[in-house]
């Protein structure tokens, strides 16, 4: 007995003594091959200012002259070349891969904690560390820190799908600037955004963090957005270039697309946003085109970025992307983020057996010293840790409501005697800032619609609040929202409401009026279902339908809240309500835009940038689109091996996925196909209403100019958004009916105030993109110019004509 007793306690010790073992060694393994692998890579904060001739400078590699690379009264270029040549072969390497996740997960000494990837810094030659991080909606960084009381917090920005929404260039510029003034106070050198993938299908979990269905608005908007963050000495990362379209299967999945339909569509915003704003860096995208990784092809790295559109930035892989280290640094993806130790062995043994050139290596290495001297920190600015974040929050709640779209209103909207609001469905009280994954933000507090509409003045009705708290009782779990980096992964899903008739009679015999929100959530990792979700559930549906007939049955008026982050389905049941609002995530101060609106504070001006369409399956590209869902698995994502599988393993819409509807996505194909939508591309309603006349177009120098007049000729003080758009009638090709080709947005117009905007074309925006002779066709004859308040409302039409 005692033997045995012995010999399990010495069995057990075994195992114990294994696991510690594995586990030690598995960490070592992680820690030394992602989070940590340039100890010999570390900054040098060892550096003395010096005086020269009265010039007073920093010393950087300590050899008390002043070197061309340290005088910033040097070109850029200048002290680019000075760098290049007094770096070793190894240290110009070190700098292709960042240093690996540690920031990221909040190991080690970093400078700014949460940051998710670094520039390796150079010591010898006092080279700092610059810091990458996300996103689209504003800063993500740690909102905490070890030892420290004080917090880190960002702004919750709204999503990019309300930005687009403002189809304000202006403001978008604002916002952008707001963001990279709290980056550069918070010491990050580059946000990891704007997202300016094409929204190819509704269901795309991560459509929130991008603009459009149509490539013209993603590059109008998306410029506007890096010119704002720019302005402040902050770089970004245009992502994910090219064709990111669907999170399912994303590391893995190859899309196989036309050339057209690349350089017509999903190239296009991109090319815009280079040529109106030379963004410091653009991000390769995770998935393949037609059978190669994006980061690894030539064509797209350097072809077309560099030689066609003269960019001058550097590109940045996404996480973990791409194969083959050298061959991406070969094909012009000159940073590999964030960057591992078997990159780094994979890049060295390249440059030995001489597969990768040093010219190859030079090339890379200057774009990034380029960025690295335009830098902030190179520039030794002292950032505050103090970002005012009360003058950001604000700008949010500005550009939030700006970006809300009316899209239904039978004389309900602006509440004009409701006091006592009954505020219905969970999301009602549970607002929905932003989506989650890397587009999410780590903010101080978000307003809810509870919230918003108490600080505007409105009494919130008790009797469906005690519902609502007695249901968020009775599921306690369910509503504990998932922190850090669970929140990456776990989607936050609260379980949804019903009424009995009971409490709804209560609840309309003492409210004014009703308040149903529809809530939606999805992120980075996954994409979004057809049932549940797209669709509502039922428990949405009775809902609708229950409050609408309890409150119409007293005259009480019933709104729709819609806070959500991507397209849903609205046909169905858009009759019952009397008004609908979608209000997408607005941020941090989302509850109060949305009663900024209510209230008629401010008159809704943002229109749809995407079609709302009444089926699923009226979407061309539904035919070719994952359609499970499913949630990000970092492990396949950072481990799975990149390799070919065989063709007859290939499952369709996971390892590929066609784009057989070509450059037909959103309303190009609703237009072609004739089919009718719930609400059309660029529609979103006023309290006012706007008249268009004075259509004058005029051709000079290759480009087309527009002058419209617009007047308000409702009561209300306003803005209108005019939306141009060209077609070709008698084309000889196959070419969409109808194609954004610019628009402008007015100032607030007075009740009866008339002003004229003046819109240019450049002639060359007409052409198609031929499959057969690989380039731009301008085809001549006669172009309609077709002027209108949405692309199914085209209010005034003229002729061009182009030989
Ligand atoms: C996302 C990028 C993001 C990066 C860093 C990736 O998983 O796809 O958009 O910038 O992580 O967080």
């Amino acid at each position: 007995m005692k033997k045995a007793f012995r010999i399990s306690i010495k069995i057990l010790g075994i195992i114990f003594l294994l696991i510690i073992i594995v586990g030690l060694g598995g960490y070592w393994y992680i820690n030394s091959t992602f989070l940590s692998f340039e100890k010999d890579y570390t900054e040098n904060s060892d550096i003395n200012e010096l005086t020269i001739d009265g010039y007073t400078f920093l010393d950087r590699n300590g050899n008390s002259k002043i070197d061309i690379y340290e005088d910033d009264r040097k070109t850029t270029d200048e002290r680019v070349e000075d760098l290049l040549n007094q770096m070793n072969l190894e240290e110009k390497i070190h700098l292709l891969k960042g240093s690996g996740m540690a920031s990221a997960v909040g190991i080690g000494n970093t400078a700014v904690p949460g940051a998710v990837g670094t520039i390796v810094p150079t010591p010898r030659l006092g080279i700092p560390t610059i810091y990458l991080s996300d996103g689209p909606a504003g800063l993500r960084i740690a909102p905490k820190r070890e030892g420290e009381e004080r917090t880190y917090y960002c702004t919750a920005f709204p999503i990019g799908t309300l930005l687009s929404s403002t189809w304000n260039t202006n403001l978008v510029k604002e916002i952008g600037t707001a963001m990279g003034t709290e980056a550069k106070e918070y010491g990050i050198d580059v946000i990891l955004g704007p997202g300016a993938n094409i929204h190819r299908h509704p269901l795309c979990g991560r459509n929130f963090e991008y603009y459009s269905e149509d490539p013209v608005l993603t590059g109008f908007i998306g410029a506007a957005m890096v010119n704002g963050i720019e302005s402040q000495g902050v770089g970004t990362s245009v992502k994910h270039f090219v064709a990111n379209n669907q999170e399912t299967d994303r590391n893995f999945n190859d899309v196989i697309v036309t050339d057209r339909a690349m350089r017509e569509i999903y190239l296009k915003g991109f090319e815009i946003i280079v040529e109106k704003s030379q963004p410091w860096t653009i991000m390769s995208s995770y998935n393949k085109v037609n059978g190669t990784y994006v980061p690894e092809r030539k064509d797209l790295m350097t072809d077309i970025l560099r030689d066609d559109w003269q960019y001058q930035g550097l590109v940045m892989t996404d996480w973990f992307g791409g194969d083959n280290a050298p061959a991406m640094i070969a094909a012009g993806n000159d940073l590999l983020e964030p960057g591992t130790k078997k990159q780094w062995k994979a890049l060295k043994k390249a440059a030995e057996n001489g597969t990768l050139s040093e010219e190859e290596i030079n090339t890379s290495a200057r774009r990034i010293l380029r960025l690295i001297v335009q830098s902030k920190k190179m520039q030794n600015y002292q950032y505050s840790n103090n970002p005012d974040l009360d003058v950001h929050a604000k700008i949010a709640r500005q550009s939030a409501t700006e970006g809300m779209i009316l899209l239904k209103n039978e004389q309900t909207l602006p509440i004009q005697k409701a006091k006592n609001i009954a505020l219905l469905g969970v999301t009602s009280f549970d607002f929905i800032a932003g989506g989650t994954g890397s587009g999410d933000v780590n903010e101080a507090y978000t307003v809810s619609l509870e919230e918003g509409l108490k600080n505007a003045g409105f009494e919130i009705n008790q009797a469906s609040k005690k519902i609502f708290e007695t249901h968020k009782a009775n599921h306690k779990e369910q509503f504990i929202k998932p922190e850090g980096f669970s929140a990456m992964t776990t989607p936050y899903i609260p379980p949804r409401m019903t009424y009995t008739e009971t409490e709804l009679k209560e609840i309309v015999a003492s409210s004014d009026l009703g308040i149903i929100t529809i809530g939606r959530n999805s992120g980075e990792g996954g994409d979004r279902v057809e049932v549940d979700d797209f669709l509502l559930s039922e428990k949405e549906q009775n809902m609708i339908t229950k409050v609408c007939e309890a409150f119409h049955a007293v005259n009480k008026k019933v709104v729709v809240v819609m806070n959500i982050g991507g397209v849903i389905e609205t046909d169905s049941w858009k009759t019952q309500p009397d008004a609908i609002l979608l209000a997408w995530q607005g941020g941090q101060e989302g509850g109060n835009s949305v009663a900024d609106i209510i209230s008629g504070k401010v008159n809704p001006s943002g229109k749809l940038p995407m079609t709302f369409p009444i089926n699923l399956n009226d979407h061309a590209s539904n035919a070719n689109f994952p359609m499970e869902g499913g949630t990000l698995d970092m492990l396949k994502m950072i481990f799975s091996s990149r390799e070919e599988k065989p063709e007859h393993e290939k499952i369709k819409n996971k390892d590929y996925t066609n784009y057989e509807e070509d450059i037909y996505v959103g309303y190009r194909h609703f237009d072609k196909a004739n089919l009718d939508v719930s609400y059309p591309f660029g529609f979103g309603l006023s309290y006012t209403t706007f008249d268009l006349s004075n259509l004058n177009v005029t051709m000079k120098n290759d480009t087309i100019n527009l002058m419209v007049t617009i007047t308000n000729s409702g009561d209300l003080a306003g803005k209108e958004v005019v939306q141009v758009y060209t077609s070709k009638p008698d084309t000889k090709i196959d070419r969409p009916l109808k194609e954004l080709r610019t628009f402008a947005k007015t100032k607030s117009l007075n009740a009866g105030e008339t002003t004229s905007l003046t819109l240019q074309i450049p002639v060359s925006e007409l052409s198609y993109w031929s499959e057969n002779t690989s380039q731009w066709v301008l085809e001549k004859g006669i172009y309609s110019i077709q002027v209108g308040t949405s692309s199914r409302d085209i209010q005034l039409k003229m002729e061009v004509e182009m030989n």
